[in-house]
């Protein structure tokens, strides 16, 4: 019987254990777990998702102080069009964060940034390209294109100094996805070195329609495995999204997948970077807790617990401290959704907003408790301690299970 520990990733001459720790914004997924990740021989993911924000807390810079007293003028106002960001602000940020976490890799282990499309920062090109251009520039190892198509993403780097050496790939969620990214990016002569299949079950935004459950990842990742061969690509494709135990990392390797990416089993680690009081939510949460609805402003059904606070909470928009979803011309489906309520209940003091949430203000808060589809399984990898509360795991303890567990066993701590 076959473990993951009998599969290597290849990256040219270098191999890897086949386990990727998705990216989790906001901090979520922290340097210290894409450290620990790298150490034990995988790759990690930090995530560049408000990044000006995540320095702050890290670096005690006051990015966000700065920004906001910056636009104070405009809080009252329901027009947010003004607001943008500083680029040299968000440069600096990015350096920090990155060029930190790199100069603490002691490992051969690989840590890449997630960076998603969908915060288009009412500047969505040249944010974009300032976000990966910096990351590259404070010497990461990879950047990982995700929550959008990235037509043009490569494009934005093309003249980067990194731009053939580092690794960069892509997350698509459809074998037509891949094609439309491979035939816009053609001119470049740059293939991803690396494409993750995410499937339905994943944790975050979901690359699919409210019929999610109608999709299925193997189904998908088959697909895709088909389509390299068919092509004569030799691009290591990863699956992502419901992979549990190691059996079920084994199951996908034998299907021709270089690797896995995961992310719930580490939402519960020590390194991760929810609240403890978070963690538990997560730990206690049964099938039933989970729901997959679509109040993110992005427009991507989203997977999360119903308990989350952030859930019909109607907080004024946030744009003047972050601002993160305000598409090029200041618009955000929250603010619309918001300015709708306050006209409705012109008398209310407080409102309540339903279809859509403040996402940048509630991942940033961890009031929205995004989670994968197995998250009601978290209970099974821990002990219960005297007070009722479950045990946080290490990082290291998950990872091993992951690579050497059989029979679709999970390893209970010490
Ligand atoms: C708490 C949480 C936050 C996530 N945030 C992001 C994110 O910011 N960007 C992204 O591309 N994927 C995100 N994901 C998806 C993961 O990176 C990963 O691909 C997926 O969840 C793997 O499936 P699994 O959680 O079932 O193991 C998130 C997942 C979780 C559980």
């Amino acid at each position: 019987m076959k473990r993951v520990d009998d599969f290597r990733l290849k990256f040219g001459k270098k191999e890897f254990v086949p386990i990727i720790v998705g990216g989790m914004g906001v901090d979520i997924s922290t340097a210290e777990l894409a450290l620990e990740t790298a150490r034990l021989g995988g790759i990690g993911h930090i995530s560049d998702a408000m990044v000006p924000d995540v320095s702050d807390r890290r670096f005690d810079t006051s990015f966000v102080k700065d920004k906001t007293r910056f636009y104070k003028a405009n809080i009252d106002n329901s027009d947010k069009s003004i607001i943008k960001f500083d680029l040299g602000v968000l440069a600096e940020a990015t350096r920090r964060h990155v060029e930190a976490t790199m100069q603490a890799k002691g490992s051969e282990g690989l840590i890449f940034v997630n960076c998603m499309e969908k915060l288009t920062m009412n500047g969505p090109r040249e944010t974009l390209q300032v976000r990966m251009a910096s990351a590259l520039d404070a010497g990461i190892d990879g950047i990982t294109l995700s929550a959008g198509l990235h037509l043009g993403s490569f494009g934005l780097i093309a003249d980067h100094p990194r731009f053939r050496d580092a690794k960069l790939g892509i997350i698509v969620s459809s074998v037509r996805a891949l094609q439309l990214f491979l035939r816009k990016n053609a001119r470049l002569e740059r293939k991803p070195d690396y494409v993750i299949v995410e499937g339905p079950l994943a944790g975050g935004h979901l690359g699919f329609g409210m019929d999610w459950a109608q999709y299925d990842l193997a189904t998908i990742v088959a697909e895709v495995v088909q389509f390299m061969k068919t092509e004569h690509l030799d691009i290591p494709v990863i699956a992502a999204g419901g992979i549990f135990t190691g059996s079920d990392a084994v199951s996908f390797l034998e299907q021709g997948v270089a690797a896995v990416q995961v992310a719930t089993r580490f939402t519960v680690a020590n390194e991760c970077g929810l609240p403890a009081e978070v963690k538990q939510d997560y730990f206690r949460a049964s099938e039933a807790d989970i729901v997959v609805n679509t109040i993110s402003p992005t427009g991507y059904p989203m997977r999360m617990l119903k308990g989350s606070p952030a859930i019909g909470a109607g907080i004024r928009p946030n744009c003047e401290a972050y601002g993160y979803l305000l598409d090029g011309n200041g618009n955000c489906a929250y603010i619309t959704a918001y300015n709708r309520e306050v006209a409705l209940h012109p008398d209310s003091k407080t409102i309540s907003v339903m279809d859509k949430t403040c996402l940048c203000t509630h991942m940033r808060n961890f009031k929205l408790w995004t989670c994968g589809h197995y998250t009601y399984r978290l209970k099974d990898t821990t002990r219960r301690l005297a007070d009722g509360s479950y045990q946080t795991l290490s990082a290291e303890h998950i990872f091993k299970d992951y690579q050497f567990s059989v029979d679709q066993k999970v390893a209970l701590p010490v």
